[in-house]
């Protein structure tokens, strides 16, 4: 499944955010007003969630070692619409965002282009001010991403550096960004998407095709090292792998299953994999992926689903068909049985909760509507899917 970037992003715009406290992170599925916490917030998003919903929301759904996640929007093609920034400015989206969910990720707010601008300047701000926002309201915050080929900035891709000073830059960024959120993050995106599509070795190439610039120019020890140094900043966090296209037992994942043996027979930190879950109605769904999840269960690694959106390719008027709707229900629910049926399996994200702020349609040509409630936050069958399976395996049907 080849994703087509049609646009570049573009620099950060800054957030106002402040320092934050260390994260609950034992308390992020009890919902908005489980148990102590800073009194105004709580306040606060028990209000939301009360106008959004009430109990009847994802994270009140969920049985308890489980927690469901969104991506935060802003930053990357956000940058290109005609809105303010979502997480800042959308009142209703923060709320919501609050209600429904228990875990967060940055959407590109921790990506180098955003976080590392300019080579002598972090840019803390967004990232500071998301993970302060899921403190008051009692989400984990998976960290994304620390090894990767894309939304790399400028001053890196094209600068002047020897090999020693490369390495040195790497891991000056890990130990900072690491650092800076120690305590804070439950999980981190530490390699992104370093596999090749075909499943044929590390992405190794010039970077203007596709090559990761850290492997290519350092060598695939690099990896290990990018995992070392994360564990040296931040113990508590786990660490993982994570990517599109393996959500299957096919070539890519097995190239995983591979290289992950390889890691820890050498004692590295690695703690986890993660697979995004990029899906189409135009395509099967991926039946073995509980099956694939499982593999690596079984090499004593922690499993989460990163990134879950299913698009679909709109008719002419660009309202999906019920029959869309449901094929669209019945994947997302699917996917969703698949984690909650692999023991060690405790994070399930969705990329994004609405249409009206999804990178979809920028980057994938004539579809949409992959997320579960509509640009004015109407749930689909695709949200009662989610919201019932939830709800299943809390009462015990559902495997857990
Ligand atoms: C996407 C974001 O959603 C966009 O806003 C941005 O313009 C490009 O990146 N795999 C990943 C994510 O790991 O970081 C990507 O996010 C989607 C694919």
């Amino acid at each position: 499944m080849p994703l087509h970037r049609k646009s570049p992003t573009t620099t950060a715009r800054h957030l106002v955010g402040l320092a934050v406290a260390p994260a609950l992170l034992a308390l992020a599925a009890a919902g908005p007003s489980a148990a102590a916490p800073p009194p105004t917030a709580e306040k606060a998003q028990a209000q939301a969630a009360q106008r959004h919903g009430g109990a009847d929301t994802l994270r009140r759904s969920a049985p308890r070692d489980l927690v469901v996640g969104t991506a935060v929007a802003g930053g990357g093609h956000h940058e290109e619409q005609d809105y303010a920034d979502p997480f800042a400015y959308d009142v209703e989206y923060r709320d919501r965002m609050a209600a429904e969910f228990s875990s967060l990720s940055p959407e590109n707010q921790a990506k180098w282009e955003y976080i590392h601008p300019r080579q002598d300047f972090y840019n803390f701000y967004p990232m500071d001010a998301i993970v302060r926002f899921a403190q008051e309201n009692r989400q984990v915050v998976r960290g994304h991403t620390l090894l990767w080929h894309s939304q790399n900035p400028e001053w890196l891709e094209e600068g002047d550096f020897t090999d020693e000073e490369l390495r040195a830059i790497l891991k000056e960024h890990i130990q900072t960004v690491v650092g800076r959120y120690a305590g804070r993050i439950q999980q981190w995106d530490v390699a992104n998407e370093i596999v090749k599509d075909d499943g044929s070795g590390l992405r190794v190439g010039p970077t203007s095709e596709g090559g990761n610039i850290w492997i290519t120019r350092l060598g695939p020890g690099i990896i290990a090292d990018a995992f070392r140094w994360a564990h040296e900043a931040d113990p508590q966090a786990k660490l993982f792998l994570n990517d599109y296209g393996v959500e299957s037992v096919n070539a890519k994942s097995t190239a995983y299953y591979e290289l992950v043996k390889d890691l820890k027979a050498e004692g590295v930190p690695v703690d986890g994999f993660a697979i995004q879950g990029h899906l189409s109605t135009q395509y099967g769904f991926p039946a073995d992926l509980q099956a694939n999840l499982q593999r690596f269960d079984a090499l004593g690694l922690e499993t989460a689903i990163t990134e879950l959106d299913v698009r679909m390719v709109l008719p002419e008027d660009g309202i999906p068909t019920s029959a869309q709707q449901a094929q669209q229900a019945d994947y997302y629910r699917r996917a969703l049985q698949a984690c909650l049926g692999v023991e060690d399996c405790d994070s399930f994200t969705i990329w994004g909760f609405t249409d009206k702020y999804s990178w979809v349609p920028v980057f994938f040509t004539e579809e949409g509507s992959a997320t579960v409630m509509t640009a004015d936050y109407e749930r689909k069958p695709a949200y009662h899917a989610l919201q019932s399976t939830l709800l299943d395996a809390r009462r015990g049907a559902g495997g857990r």
